[in-house]
């Protein structure tokens, strides 16, 4: 059976989400390196970076390598044809479900895409065959990542303790859920996509 892959690419004309490649390796890696103390109270794995160009490149070659294989989604966010964030389409929550991530280039915040970015992943991973929900994580002090679900319809389904793998973190794990058939898509940019 040939296999199921999430998309390579959503959203259209002046804002898209795609897969992220080997050669995007320049344009991320000074993304990263930009935006690396906007990201560190967050994200776990900045306190790696900088990685270098080379590491960055195998990296990539890995992220396509899994999608290839029907695994997750990492993919770059455009607007306007400039790299503003990365998001995913993970699938580390169990067999039914799927977890979104995503960070915003701190020039570009306040201007929805986060929020437009977890929309189409969030209709597109709601329609994979065999997923019946897509979950936002976020830790509990991180309140402008709370805002994403919270505007986007989502579920708060509670909070549980988590290690605290970040120094903005307070180790408590915030989950929110759009599930299949009881979500409804709140209207927004990226409509027409
Ligand atoms: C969390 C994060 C991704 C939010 O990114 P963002 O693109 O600024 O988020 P959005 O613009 O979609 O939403 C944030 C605010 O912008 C506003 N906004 C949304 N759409 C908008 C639009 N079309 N025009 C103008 N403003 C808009 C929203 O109103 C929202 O604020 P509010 O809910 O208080 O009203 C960003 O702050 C970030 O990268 N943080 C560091 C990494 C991180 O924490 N990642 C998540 C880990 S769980």
């Amino acid at each position: 059976m040939p296999v199921r892959r999430l998309p390579e690419r959503l959203g259209g004309p002046g804002f898209d989400l795609r897969l992220a490649r080997v050669d995007d390796a320049p344009a991320i890696d000074v993304a990263v390196r930009e935006n690396t103390e906007h990201l560190r109270p967050w994200m776990p794995w900045i306190a790696e970076e900088p990685i270098g160009l080379e590491r960055r490149r195998a990296m990539l070659a890995r992220w396509e390598e899994d999608w290839e294989g029907g695994g997750d989604l990492r993919a770059v966010i455009h607007a306007g044809g400039e790299l503003v964030g990365i998001c995913g389409l993970h699938r580390r929550i169990g067999p039914d479900a799927l977890e979104i991530g995503y960070w915003v280039d701190a020039r570009h915040l306040g201007n929805g895409y986060a929020s437009t970015a977890a929309r189409l992943l969030t209709v597109a991973g709601l329609s994979e065959p065999g997923v019946h929900h897509v979950e936002i994580h976020h830790d509990k002090a991180n309140e402008r990542s709370g805002r994403v679900p919270r505007r986007l319809g989502y579920r708060f389904v509670g909070e549980e303790p988590d290690e605290v793998s970040a120094p903005g973190e307070v180790g408590i794990n915030c989950i929110w859920r759009a599930s299949e058939g009881t979500w409804d898509p709140p209207a927004g940019p990226g409509d027409s996509a």
